[in-house]
């Protein structure tokens, strides 16, 4: 396999697995989350969104949060915003980065952000004026990149005509979302093959769902073709409120295992992202869907049973 040498990992959990839960999260433990994902080494972390906070009330609470955060030097706080009205909620409360989304597909964009396509890019443009005048870097994600729930397949050609139009208004990083787990690998490859050198200069990230445990191959497909950006979420938290049968973001700590296992960087202390996701399963009240924090790293050894031990041949001296 042609793999790149180091990865870049940005946490979602706190966004996209917290916007899903039931139970709203008392801002001072996500607070506690994000700095110890800092701790671990995470070097990009989507702390919260600046949405509607009656559609997403959850995170209602994104000022409060992005205040109370101890700031890690080099690491990147983001946020996503769907407006220019988020875009400065975001800006005010000191993000490095804003991360917008738009969908792939008109179906799932009116249920998440009441806007066609088109009235989403026009918003996105007045989000870039914004990330400009304030120096914020932008990251723009697609929803529904390789299928929508509601529509079914989402042509090439539509994806590519959505990634073209954030380019002409200036994007210089795209994310391809798979909002509830439809892709797989080889059409991952495809999508890759065919928009990275049409598109040479964007940064490309790949955001994905496990909802049919396809993230990983996915991340490698995408990985073979070059994409060094990958979005994940702590135990594997997330899903979208507005896209039925959604279900949680590739697990954090199981995709640094396994990039760890290959040799691939990622600057991520594994030990403490494992803690962490003990933490959050403590904090939410219910196991997540990681296997790393059930099953150990594949260097966990055991003691050999004894009655195994007595027949084994005596190490030579
Ligand atoms: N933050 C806070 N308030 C916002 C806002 C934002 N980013 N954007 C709009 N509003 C407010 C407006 O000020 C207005 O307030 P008012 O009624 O007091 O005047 C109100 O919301 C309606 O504005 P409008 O532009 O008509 O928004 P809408 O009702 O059509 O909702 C979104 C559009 C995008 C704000 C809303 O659908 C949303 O927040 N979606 C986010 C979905 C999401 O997070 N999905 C998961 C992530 S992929
Ligand atoms: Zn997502």
């Amino acid at each position: 396999m042609k793999l790149p040498a180091r990865a870049t990992i940005c946490e979602v959990g706190t966004r996209d697995g917290f916007q899903i839960e039931p139970d709203f999260i008392p801002t001072e433990l996500k607070v506690e989350v994000v700095d110890l994902l800092s701790n671990a080494g995470v070097p990009r972390i989507e702390v919260t969104s600046f949405v509607h906070p009656k559609v997403v009330p959850q995170l209602r609470d994104a000022e409060a949060v992005m205040a109370k955060i101890r700031r890690r030097p080099g690491v990147r706080y983001a946020a996503l915003v769907p407006n220019d009205k988020g875009a400065v909620r975001a800006v005010d409360a000191g993000v490095n980065a804003i991360h917008t989304v738009v969908s792939a597909s008109e179906s799932h964009n009116l249920a998440n952000v009441n806007m066609t396509i088109a009235e989403s890019m026009e918003k996105l443009r007045a989000v870039m004026q914004v990330a400009a005048r304030a120096k914020v870097a932008v990251s723009c994600g697609i929803s529904t990149s390789f299928g929508c729930p509601f529509e079914g397949d989402v042509p090439l050609d539509q994806l590519e005509s959505v990634v073209g139009r954030l380019v002409d208004m200036g994007a210089r990083a795209i994310g391809l979302a798979d909002t509830t787990g439809m892709a797989n690998p080889r059409q991952v490859a495809r999508v890759c093959e065919h928009l990275m050198p049409r598109f040479p200069s964007i940064e490309w990230t790949l955001h994905t769902h496990d909802t049919r445990a396809m993230a990983i191959p996915n991340i490698l497909a995408a990985m073979e073709c070059g994409v060094t950006n990958l979005d994940g979420s702590i135990g594997g938290l997330g899903g979208c409120p507005f896209a039925p049968g959604a279900s949680g973001n590739v697990c954090s700590e199981d995709l640094v295992h396994c990039l760890h296992a290959m040799g691939i960087e990622t600057g991520i202390d594994l030990d403490r992202l494992v803690a962490t996701s003990r933490r959050v399963q403590e904090i939410i009240g219910r196991a997540l869907p990681g296997q790393i924090v059930k099953a150990g790293k594949s260097t966990r050894r055991y003691p050999l049973p004894d009655t195994v031990a007595a027949r084994r041949p005596a190490a030579r001296a």
